[in-house]
């Protein structure tokens, strides 16, 4: 994938693109690690936690390999929560995520949602980095807030324009 700008999609996740976003979130340490039928709840339109959810395509690769990132939020108007954001080891650095989160933040603003909060691993530095480029701004700590290895949470917010 020499120039990913050109060749990436970016749609909504379906439950067939499963298989292959486990893959690239059970590749990924830092990345929370869900449950199959988590991530189909969240495509479920009568679930009673509403859930925007996206992938990043290029059409380029075998299909089995086309989904290259995704992400997750779960919406509580007039705020959504960024739960999952995460790209194919190989494919990043390269403006994935920040163009995910672009497409989240269209799709957010058009469902009436106003801030952006979220909750990292404090030695998450790849993701703090990707969220302060984004402009979110760290709001509170929680101490020892994760586990397995207990850490704490920093919470960041994002005022969308
Ligand atoms: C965090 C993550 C999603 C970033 O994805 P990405 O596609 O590599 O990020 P982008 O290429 O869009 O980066 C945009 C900007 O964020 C910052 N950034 C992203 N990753 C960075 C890193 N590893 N180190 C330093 N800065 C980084 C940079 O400012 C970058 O801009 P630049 O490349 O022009 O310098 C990716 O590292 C990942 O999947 N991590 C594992 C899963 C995870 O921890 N997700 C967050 C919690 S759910």
């Amino acid at each position: 994938m020499n120039s990913p700008a050109q060749a990436v999609r970016i749609r909504p996740m379906t439950p067939a693109d499963l298989d292959r976003v486990i893959q690239i979130e059970r590749s990924l340490q830092q990345a929370p690690h869900w449950p199959h039928s988590a991530y189909l709840a969240s495509l479920d339109p009568q679930s009673t936690q509403h859930r925007i959810a996206l992938v990043a395509t290029v059409a380029t690769l075998p299909s089995t390999q086309s989904v290259v990132a995704f992400a997750v939020a779960s919406l509580l108007p007039p705020q959504a929560e960024l739960e999952m954001i995460a790209v194919a080891p190989e494919l990043q650095r390269r403006g994935l995520a920040r163009s995910l989160f672009a497409a989240m933040v269209k799709e957010l603003k058009s469902q009436q949602i106003t801030e952006v909060i979220l909750e990292v691993r404090a030695s998450n530095h790849p993701a703090l980095a990707l969220y302060r480029h984004l402009q979110f701004v760290e709001t509170a700590r929680r101490p020892r807030y994760y586990a397995d290895p207990v850490e704490d949470a920093a919470l960041l917010a994002l005022r969308l324009a």
